[in-house]
């Protein structure tokens, strides 16, 4: 099967950066896909940085140190931009009007503001194509959760629980970074970095938050400069938001967390759905499990719970019985991004897609009335304009 190659440029070459490049890297591991990524430029403002892509990558040809002359370079047809916080709104700006498609990290813009800018500039360039990276909803269990809310097998809501745990901010000694810094990471703290992931399949349900109540806790209040002295640690460490979703025909309470002070969990994402037809939950604490608990009046009300088999939204060659990871998850959400630049979103192979702008928004204006909750010590009100 001939295979239609996309282009990429990286800026960021950190963390994230390199994910990306370990998932192009195996993208054999997909079954019977006509697209493919192809890392060719990267840039990074600290040249160190892009050394590990020219080193590992053998398809990238030309390394920056400037994302605009990234931007300039012809061959590079989409861009995956992973970046601090504070760099979203100028960068994604500068990318849209490049007319190079995007896979942006979360949370789309610092602030509420920044994601406004954003969203003028695709305003204003609808024919790129930009997308906002959450990966967790291609675990085989969150999707088997997808596929049961889209049967609308619940029944009525009773309640959904959504979260994302870190621990590894429990040790005080671990040094400050730009993550634990209002100038960089913003305002929001753990929810902009963790909260998209956990607000993307709510948005995508249309589970919108009519209010919020707000906790917002600060633990570690200084940390480590790596110099050998201590400094403020400025952001919110844990969020615990008390949600009143309406949606046109129910209404019910959903509370989503992201910690970054949860002891035990190192990189836990869950959604715990209660209906009175059905519940279930899923966890990447046992990433191969799903719960459900289908209920019919009267009788029992029994969990069961399965090893979900090796299926997301791509087909791939490993077999039904093997365990599913993270990187498996990064590599699925990579498969519909291409897929949708390769045949437009109503050609896609599978129906799911990358979380959108509009979704990440709407994490703004969650993320945005907790802070007002957290200053008032007051429920707080979220307007649904569009
Ligand atoms: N999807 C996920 O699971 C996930 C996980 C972690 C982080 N993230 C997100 O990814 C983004 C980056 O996080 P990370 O953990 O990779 O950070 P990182 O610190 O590991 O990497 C960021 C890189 O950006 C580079 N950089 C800084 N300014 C730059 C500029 N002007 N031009 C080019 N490069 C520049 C830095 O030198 C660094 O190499 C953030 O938005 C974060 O929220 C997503």
């Amino acid at each position: 099967m001939g295979k239609r190659t996309i282009s990429f440029g990286v800026i960021g070459c950190g963390l994230m950066g390199k994910e990306f490049a370990s998932a192009a890297a195996r993208w054999l591991h997909l079954d019977d896909v006509d697209f493919e990524p192809r890392i060719v430029a990267v840039c990074d403002a600290n040249p160190a940085a892009a050394e590990w892509f020219k080193r590992q990558v053998p398809s990238v040809e030309r390394t920056y140190s400037d994302y605009k002359e990234l931007l300039a370079d012809d061959s590079v047809e989409a861009i995956y931009c992973a970046v601090p916080h504070n760099l979203h709104a100028q960068l994604y700006v500068d990318i849209i009007e490049s007319g190079k498609h995007l896979l942006g990290e979360k949370p789309f813009g610092i602030d509420a503001e920044a994601n406004a800018r954003i969203n003028d500039a695709l305003e204003a360039n609808p024919g790129v194509i930009v997308r906002c990276s959450s990966e967790f909803p291609f675990y085989p269990g969150a999707h088997q959760i997808i596929q049961w809310v889209n049967e609308g097998k619940f029944g009525r809501i009773i309640e959904v629980e959504a979260g994302f745990w870190h621990s590894s901010d429990l040790d005080p000694t671990k040094p400050i970074n730009w993550k634990r810094r209002i100038a960089t990471n913003g305002e929001y703290g753990c929810m902009g970095d963790l909260g998209m992931h956990v607000l993307h399949l709510p948005m995508r349900f249309g589970w919108k938050p009519n209010s919020v109540r707000a906790l917002l806790s600060k633990i570690v209040s200084e940390r480590p400069d790596g110099k050998g002295g201590m400094v403020p640690c400025e952001t919110w460490d844990n969020a615990i938001l008390a949600c009143d979703v309406k949606t046109a025909d129910q209404q019910f309470p959903m509370v989503l967390s992201t910690k970054r002070i949860a002891p035990g969990h190192a990189n836990t994402w869950f959604i715990r759905i209660q209906g009175t037809d059905m519940s279930a939950e899923f966890s990447t604490k046992n990433p191969k499990q799903v719960s459900s608990l289908p209920y019919t009046p009267g009788k029992q009300q029994a969990w069961h719970t399965v090893d979900a088999p090796y299926k997301s939204a791509y087909a791939t060659i490993t077999g039904g019985i093997f365990e599913f990871g993270f990187s498996d998850s990064i590599l699925q959400m990579w498969a519909a991004f291409c897929d949708e630049l390769a045949h437009g979103a109503d050609g896609m192979t599978q129906p799911f897609r990358c979380a959108t702008p509009e979704e990440a928004s709407g994490s703004h204006r969650v993320f945005t009335a907790a802070l007002e909750s957290e200053r008032t010590g007051a429920t707080a009100a979220i307007e649904w304009r569009d």
